[in-house]
């Protein structure tokens, strides 16, 4: 019973009942009521008052919800000429970001909760109700829901509903978008969802996207997959975190090949081999098989996946061999993180197949790769994140680097880097953050290599330059030059400094304390002398100092008690002298050992007025 109906009914209908009927009800189940006009239909309009009343709604959010027409309440939709209510969204508007930063009270506030009436059958018409983002404390989800008969879209994730997951869902046979994600660690859980079969979605024949994501299937048997296999119009299917154990190696026929989204990350599967099927999968755009403990090679066809934008196979720990040159012939991939695996050897046929492509993604950190970074590792203009910490890798970063022109981050931490950083360094002046430390750099940086990196938020570094203040002042200038008319448009906001480690001589310039974003300053390590400024009270937003291992003398300035936001601090091993000043959370003695000239607590060394 659709519109179509109630069109067929009102042209039979004589004028003289029309107009009858238009005053007793302006809107009744045979009047056309379209565009401004429309009118909500009176069943509907109580119950949605009756679901009201089952809800709990602490700030009022459903405060909308008064008068006759309930088509003009907050997050609901009628249809334009039936009046029939067809959506329902009470998401809550509040999103938490990442799960849990924000303001937990205010989104806890502005969270629905308490129960949900049946009462919500009589919105026949419904196709889309959208419950995500609310606080159901553990609420089974209604079994009544597999009666609404006409939803296209359900989405209860977020909203802290746990158990069985109804199978009468399953009667649900015009729905396309089922998202029951929940991270179980929102909304003070753990609330899990649960489910012992998935035959109940042998019969959603119109489904495009699945997400099952954190709720528990370890009980589901192997049938899983041929279920899956059934859902023709499967675009999207995402069981991430779902205590899944087995993933059939075969199937007879592979038949939701239009599957474009897969996401069976951290399952742990119990076979190490990755399933002939998934390279039947050809319009697989983005998959994600982080955390299943993976072994040995990558497979050859893996290039069959050639629409492939993301592909994520980190964590799989076990992963080994040689990186080959096969990812070269996914032209479309945007995103490739192969990190914490053990790849071996080198990289050249991986990077020397690339060119011209639209890779902006490369994470092959905490891997045992090594030899020299090749000249082609210039062709990937695209890339925004380069991360090959955590690797043997040696020698010098080849000058083609220059040519990243987008790259944000550049990770290369942790290697064994023994050659030069280039000057072509200088030209990626989109870099925001730059972590080169725990390699064995040689030579030193000059001005050239940091002047155009008006980005730059988080600088780490670590060589051997030529023991020279010259270096540690310019490296400084370039940094704050934000405070310099001849760069003031630079949106240089830096926030965190470490240059531990660097054979830095001379003291400490002054500059530096204008750096007001810093809240991240490691010095420790080097040769610097002379004393600590007073205006280092100036870094109003430092949280960590540590000068540890310097040749620092004279006072601590008195001004780092006024570093509110100061909380770990090292100046041991330095010539620092006089009495400590009172900061009472730094009370740990060992802040201070190794400076022989200092009194006072916490170290047990009494000042001579005492
Ligand atoms: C009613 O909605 C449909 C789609 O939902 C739209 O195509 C149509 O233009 C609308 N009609 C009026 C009168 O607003
Ligand atoms: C379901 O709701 C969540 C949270 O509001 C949202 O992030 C997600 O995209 C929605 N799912 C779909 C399929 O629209
Ligand atoms: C589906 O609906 C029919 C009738 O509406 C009902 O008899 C049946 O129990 C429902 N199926 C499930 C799995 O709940
Ligand atoms: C898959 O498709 C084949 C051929 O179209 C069909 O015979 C088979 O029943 C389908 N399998 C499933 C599990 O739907
Ligand atoms: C997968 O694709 C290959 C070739 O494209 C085909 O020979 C094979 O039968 C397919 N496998 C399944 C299980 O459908
Ligand atoms: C990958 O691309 C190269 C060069 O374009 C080609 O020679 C090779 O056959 C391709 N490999 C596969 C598996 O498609
Ligand atoms: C850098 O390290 C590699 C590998 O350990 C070594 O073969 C090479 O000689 C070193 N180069 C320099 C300049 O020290
Ligand atoms: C500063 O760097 C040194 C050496 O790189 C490191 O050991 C130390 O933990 C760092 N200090 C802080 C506070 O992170
Ligand atoms: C330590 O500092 C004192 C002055 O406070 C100075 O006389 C002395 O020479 C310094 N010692 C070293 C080793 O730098
Ligand atoms: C050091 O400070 C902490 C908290 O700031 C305090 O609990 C502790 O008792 C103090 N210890 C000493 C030895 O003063
Ligand atoms: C300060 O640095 C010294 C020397 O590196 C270290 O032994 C000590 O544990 C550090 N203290 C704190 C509180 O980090």
């Amino acid at each position: 019973m659709g519109n179509k109906a109630d069109f067929i009914s009102l042209s039979r209908l004589r004028f003289s009942h029309f107009i009858l009927l238009v005053l007793l009800n302006p809107c009744s189940n045979l009047v056309d009521c379209s565009g401004e006009d429309v009118k909500c239909r009176d069943t509907e309009r109580q119950a949605l008052v009756v679901l009201r009343q089952s809800l709990t709604d602490p700030s009022a959010r459903l405060s909308s919800w008064v008068g006759q027409d309930c088509c003009t309440w907050k997050g609901i939709k009628c249809h334009n000429q039936t009046g029939h209510v067809v959506k329902l969204d009470l998401r809550n508007p509040f999103q938490l970001i990442n799960g849990g930063v924000g303001d937990p009270e205010a989104y806890k506030r502005s969270c629905l909760g308490g129960k949900i009436d049946s009462s919500l059958l009589h919105l026949e018409y419904l196709t889309y109700l959208d419950l995500s983002l609310n606080d159901f404390q553990g609420l089974e989800i209604p079994h009544f829901f597999g009666d609404l008969k006409n939803l296209r879209y359900l989405n209860l994730s977020f909203a802290s509903f746990a158990g069985e997951i109804p199978p009468s869902l399953g009667n649900l046979s015009s729905l396309q978008y089922l998202d029951l994600f929940a991270d179980s660690y929102s909304n003070n859980g753990p609330w899990e969802l649960r489910s012992s079969s998935l035959k109940w979605l042998e019969t959603l024949s119109s489904l495009k996207y699945l997400n099952l994501g954190f709720t528990k299937l370890d009980d589901i048997g192997e049938d899983w997959l041929q279920i899956i296999n059934m859902l023709p119009s499967l675009l999207d299917l995402r069981l991430h975190w779902c205590h899944l154990k087995s993933l059939p190696l075969s199937l007879p026929s592979v038949n939701f090949t239009s599957l474009s989204v897969l996401d069976l990350s951290e399952n742990s599967f119990n076979s190490p081999f990755f399933p002939p099927w998934l390279f039947n999968l050809t319009a697989l755009t983005e998959l994600y098989l982080t955390w299943n403990f993976f072994t040995g090679s990558i497979p050859a066809e893996f290039a069959n996946l050639k629409n492939l934008q993301v592909l994520d196979l980190s964590n799989n720990l076990n992963l080994e061999g040689e990186i080959p040159g096969l990812f070269a012939n996914l032209s479309k991939l945007r995103i490739l993180d192969l990190s914490a695996n053990n790849f071996q050897g080198n990289v050249h046929e991986f990077f020397n197949g690339f060119s011209n492509n639209k890779l902006e993604f490369l994470d092959l950190s905490s891997n045992s790769l090594s030899g020299e970074l090749p000249n082609s590792l210039g062709w990937l203009k695209n890339l925004q994140h380069l991360d090959l910490s955590s690797n043997s890798f040696w020698g010098s970063i080849s000058s083609s680097i220059g040519r990243l022109s987008e790259l944000r981050r550049l990770d290369l931490s942790y290697n064994m880097m023994n050659g030069t950083i280039p000057e072509s360094f200088g030209q990626l002046s989109q870099l925001v953050d730059v972590n080169l430390v725990a390699n064995s750099w040689k030579g030193a940086l000059k001005e050239t290599h940091l002047v155009n990196l008006r980005r730059l938020q988080h600088l780490r570094l670590t060589t051997e330059p030529e023991p020279t203040s010259e270096v540690f002042e310019r490296l400084i200038r370039v940094v704050t030059r934000g405070r310099d008319p001849e760069y003031s448009s630079v949106e240089a906001n830096v926030n965190s400094i470490d240059l531990s480690g660097n054979h830095l001589t001379g003291e400490i310039p002054d500059e530096i304390t204008s750096l007001s974003s810093l809240r991240i300053l490691n010095l420790s390590r080097n040769f610097l002398s002379n004393g600590i400024t007073e205006k280092i009270g100036n870094l109003q937003q430092l949280e960590s100092l540590d000068l540890s291992h310097n040749h620092l003398s004279g006072k601590i300035p008195q001004s780092l008690t006024s570093l509110a936001s100061l909380n770990q601090l090292n100046l041991s091993y330095n010539n620092l002298s006089g009495r400590i000043p009172l900061i009472p959370k730094f009370n740990d003695s060992s802040i201070y050992e190794g400076n022989p000239l200092l009194c006072g607590a916490p170290l047990p060394t009494k000042c001579p007025d005492e």
